[in-house]
């Protein structure tokens, strides 16, 4: 092929290839920005100083108490404690009215999947960067990405297909990342451990 045909057949491939990756998965799911810009590393950071346990703890029976609910965050923000508009909305909007944060759960499972922390957690000592990745640690919160027709959450959906190397099987929450970890530690599953 002479050069001067080459340069618009390049430039149609990269044209179809960008399409493919970055299009597709833009028209697949709708993003979403969560209520308030909450960052992690502020209040875990010295100066605040908590720990998770603050705001994500197991009770004594086992139950997960999840995202905390504005009672932990009144105390605290009932008066601003610094000068971010985002702190100003979260007082003006929530705290004010009294009103729950609608937060998304990025690792929401789909209704036919039953999931409990407590055996992971407590029995088997997982840690929560295993399953969620470096949430806890994050500055800024990243869109919710929910396919159009599944209403799947993104992190939950279809098949962890590229998984390069055993770090890359250090974090995830699809179906096979679930049975992956089950498989190396002789967890005895059926279908019916986890769908009900
Ligand atoms: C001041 C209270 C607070 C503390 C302390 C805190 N969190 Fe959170 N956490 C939240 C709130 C609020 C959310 C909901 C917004 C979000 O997704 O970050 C959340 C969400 C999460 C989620 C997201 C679940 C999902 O899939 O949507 C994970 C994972 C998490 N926290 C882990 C941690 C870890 C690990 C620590 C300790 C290093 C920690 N958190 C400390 C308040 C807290
Ligand atoms: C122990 C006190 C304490 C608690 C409890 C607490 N915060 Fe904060 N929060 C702070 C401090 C201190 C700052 C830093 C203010 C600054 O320097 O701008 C802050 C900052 C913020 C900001 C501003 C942006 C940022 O991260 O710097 C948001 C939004 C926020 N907190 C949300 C929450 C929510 C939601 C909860 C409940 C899940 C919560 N906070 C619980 C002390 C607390
Ligand atoms: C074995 C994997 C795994 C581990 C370990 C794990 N999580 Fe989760 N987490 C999940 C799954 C799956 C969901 C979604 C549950 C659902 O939709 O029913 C979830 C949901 C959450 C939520 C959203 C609220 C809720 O309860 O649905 C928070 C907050 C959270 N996890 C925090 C943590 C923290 C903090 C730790 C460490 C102490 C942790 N998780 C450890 C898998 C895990
Ligand atoms: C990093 C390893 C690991 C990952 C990832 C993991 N699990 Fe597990 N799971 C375990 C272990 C270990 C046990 C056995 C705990 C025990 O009873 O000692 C278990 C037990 C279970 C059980 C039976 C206990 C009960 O609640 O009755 C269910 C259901 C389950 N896991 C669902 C899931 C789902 C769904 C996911 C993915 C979203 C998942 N697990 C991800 C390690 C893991
Ligand atoms: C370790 C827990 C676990 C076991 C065991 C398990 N599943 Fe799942 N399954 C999940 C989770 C988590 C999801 C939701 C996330 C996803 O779509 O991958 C899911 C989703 C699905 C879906 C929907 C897939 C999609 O993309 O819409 C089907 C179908 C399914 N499972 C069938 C099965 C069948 C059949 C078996 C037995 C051979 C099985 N599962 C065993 C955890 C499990």
């Amino acid at each position: 092929m002479k050069l001067r045909g080459f340069i618009p057949f390049g430039v149609g491939l990269l044209v179809a290839l960008g399409g493919g990756w970055f299009a597709v998965p833009r028209a697949m799911y709708r993003r979403t920005e969560q209520p308030i810009q909450f960052s992690h590393k502020t209040h875990t950071s010295e100066k605040v100083g908590m720990s998770c346990q603050d705001c994500h703890s197991l009770s004594a029976d086992g139950k997960f108490s999840g995202i905390p609910r504005l009672e932990t965050c009144a105390p605290c923000h009932t008066e601003p404690q610094g000068k971010s508009a985002e702190e100003k909305r979260l007082v003006d909007e929530y705290v004010s009215k009294n009103r729950e944060i609608p937060w998304l759960v990025y690792a929401r499972q789909p209704e036919n999947v039953y999931f409990s922390h407590a055996p992971h957690i407590k029995l088997a000592g997982i840690k929560c960067e295993r399953c969620h990745g470096p949430h806890g640690s994050t500055g800024r919160l990243r869109s919710y990405e929910q396919n159009r027709i599944s209403t799947y959450a993104r992190d939950v959906e279809g098949y962890s297909l590229v998984k390069l190397n055993a770090a890359d099987w250090q974090q995830g929450m699809k179906m096979n990342d679930c049975s992956h970890c089950h498989q190396q530690r002789g967890v005895q599953e059926s279908c019916l451990t986890c769908h009900k």
